[in-house]
């Protein structure tokens, strides 16, 4: 039995939002498709420019990746500044911290209360510190305010980390619902449990048939739902557990932390209880329906446990993000035949302070500014030498599983093999179906090809889901689009 209740703190500390669903046909300047920290952004920047905007979301708004994230809010990603050009890397964290900023800006002057904290952050090694020493150099020259150090807030050692002054940690819902709230104000409108299914020239339209027309398009799905430029060859996609614990007070180590070994850890706290903070950690990532989760899960809450003695887990949760193959984020016009679309995805574990630029970027360019780290994230860029590997490696995988999930034998010959809690694709009458027996005992067929691209799901036990490995999408076991880039669900099938 796992520790915790399963779900985000950002969401079980918020209440839910209940916009309404799009009733007719509208038409505005512009319609932000997908309402996470990217789209909110997006749209309120839009409307503070005057713009009329429709933000149009499948669910709810706050609550696809950016509710279940960690929120930590830096422009130290890891280790890119050493991987950057000095140009870009300058670009790269300019463009970064002023998004750290923005929220700090937005925060203070539209009175949102969403818990935010200035803090450090730091990207540690507890063995080899070179590449953290490295980093630290590089993202001193891209003229952050960062150093290595050798010792951290952290109650364990270090070999070195790259420590940047003035980062912050906020609670991301808070801060999304009183902007989304502002922006209705302004007379933005916001549709939630509206899937867009269809993008035709300057109109979108929803699953129920309604549609909006707009002089501009931004795709915010995370993942693009709408994908003309192929970017999803270029996108890969990860999932990571997170385990939320009280720990007190006065053990708080006082920053954000992330370190690449171990599989990645991340570390940072927020406001709890009286005399408590809620410590989070994140880490043991997996490409969708390719890990045993429950056991990922408990190394997690183990690790979390010996590092913080006496830490009492409350929650864990999961999630995702996708990282483009040149580990620069993709946002901009969608590709060269099109003025009118744009993008913002390939965030790569950085979408807090990313969602935020890419708000600033994507109202800039469709009111005609273009700002300075524009040509940074264009999607139209590319790369090759920088993302040759990992271009390489990313389809290889793809095709992998393409072909070799069809040809391989089904994961168990029959529906009777199947126990109560838990799925398997099973071949029945040469298809392949995703088979998922509940705890009563009753059959949920639907077919296991992914209605994205076709390759075939696999069953996440721990989290009840089917898992496509090619780029991500989730489905429920009803077969119901839980992430895309899927946006239709899995057909049903008859098991019998
Ligand atoms: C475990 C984990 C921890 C992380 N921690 C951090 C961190 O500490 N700091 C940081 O900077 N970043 C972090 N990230 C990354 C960050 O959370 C994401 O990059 C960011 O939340 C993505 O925001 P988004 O707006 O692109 O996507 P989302 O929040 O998923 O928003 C997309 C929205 O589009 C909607 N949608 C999808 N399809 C359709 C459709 N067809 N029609 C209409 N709407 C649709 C979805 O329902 C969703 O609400 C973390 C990521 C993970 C996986
Ligand atoms: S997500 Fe692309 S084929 Fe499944």
């Amino acid at each position: 039995m796992l520790a915790g209740t399963e779900e985000s703190y950002w969401m079980d500390s918020t209440p839910p939002t209940s916009y309404p669903p799009l009733a007719g046909d509208i038409d505005v300047d512009v319609a932000v498709v997908g309402g996470g920290i990217a789209g909110i952004s997006t749209a309120w920047e839009l409307t503070e420019a005057g713009l009329r905007v429709a933000l149009i979301e499948a669910d709810r708004i706050a609550a696809g990746v950016t509710g279940y994230t960690t929120a930590k809010l830096s422009a130290l990603h890891t280790l890119i500044y050493q991987e950057l050009p000095a140009d870009k890397a300058q670009l790269y964290a300019s463009s970064q911290q002023q998004a750290v900023e923005r929220v700090a800006e937005l925060a203070a002057r539209l009175g949102i209360d969403c818990d935010l904290e200035r803090v450090p952050a730091f990207t540690y090694a507890e063995s080899d510190p070179d590449q953290v020493r490295a980093e630290a150099e590089a993202a001193a020259r891209a003229g952050l305010p960062a150093s290595f150090v050798t010792g951290t807030g952290l109650p364990y050692p270090v070999s070195g980390a790259v420590r940047v002054e003035n980062q912050a940690q906020f609670h991301p819902r808070k801060y999304l619902l009183g902007l989304a709230a502002d922006l209705t104000r302004r007379g933005g409108q916001i549709f939630e449990r509206s899937r867009v299914t269809g993008l035709h020239d300057h109109t979108v339209t929803t699953e129920a048939g309604h549609t909006v027309t707009a002089r501009h398009i931004v795709v915010a799905t995370h993942y693009p739902v709408f994908d003309r430029a192929l970017l999803f060859t270029r996108l890969v996609p990860r999932r990571e557990l997170v385990v939320a614990a009280s720990i007190p007070a006065g053990r708080d180590p006082g920053g954000v932390y992330l370190t690449t070994e171990q599989n990645t850890r991340s570390v940072r706290t927020a406001p709890y209880r009286q005399g408590h903070r809620l410590l989070i950690v994140t880490g043991e990532h997996f490409t969708p329906g390719e890990a045993d989760v429950a056991e990922r899960w408990q190394h997690l809450t183990t690790w979390t446990q010996t590092r913080f003695p006496g830490a009492q887990v409350a929650y864990r949760w999961a999630t995702q993000d996708n990282t483009s193959t040149d580990r620069v984020p993709f946002i901009g016009r969608f590709h060269p035949g099109t003025d009118h679309v744009h993008v913002a995805t390939g965030f790569g574990g950085w979408g807090m302070s990313t969602g935020v630029l890419a708000g600033r970027l994507l109202a800039a360019s469709i009111t005609g500014t273009e700002l300075p780290w524009a040509g940074l994230y264009d999607p139209r860029r590319l790369n090759p030498v920088r993302e040759a590997g990992s271009l390489l490696k990313a389809q290889a995988k793809v095709a992998g599983h393409f072909v070799g999930d069809r040809l391989r034998p089904a994961h168990t010959d029959s529906v009777a093999d199947v126990e109560p809690g838990t799925g398997a694709v099973v071949r029945v009458g040469g298809r392949q179906c995703a088979v998922y027996r509940d705890e009563l005992g009753a059959v949920h067929a639907v077919s296991a090809r992914c209605t994205h691209l076709g390759c075939i799901v696999s069953f996440n036990d721990a989290e009840k889901a089917w898992e496509c490995p090619c780029h991500g999408s989730r489905f429920g076991v009803d077969g119901a689009v839980l992430h895309g880039p899927a946006i239709h669900p899995l057909a049903p099938e008859s098991a019998g």
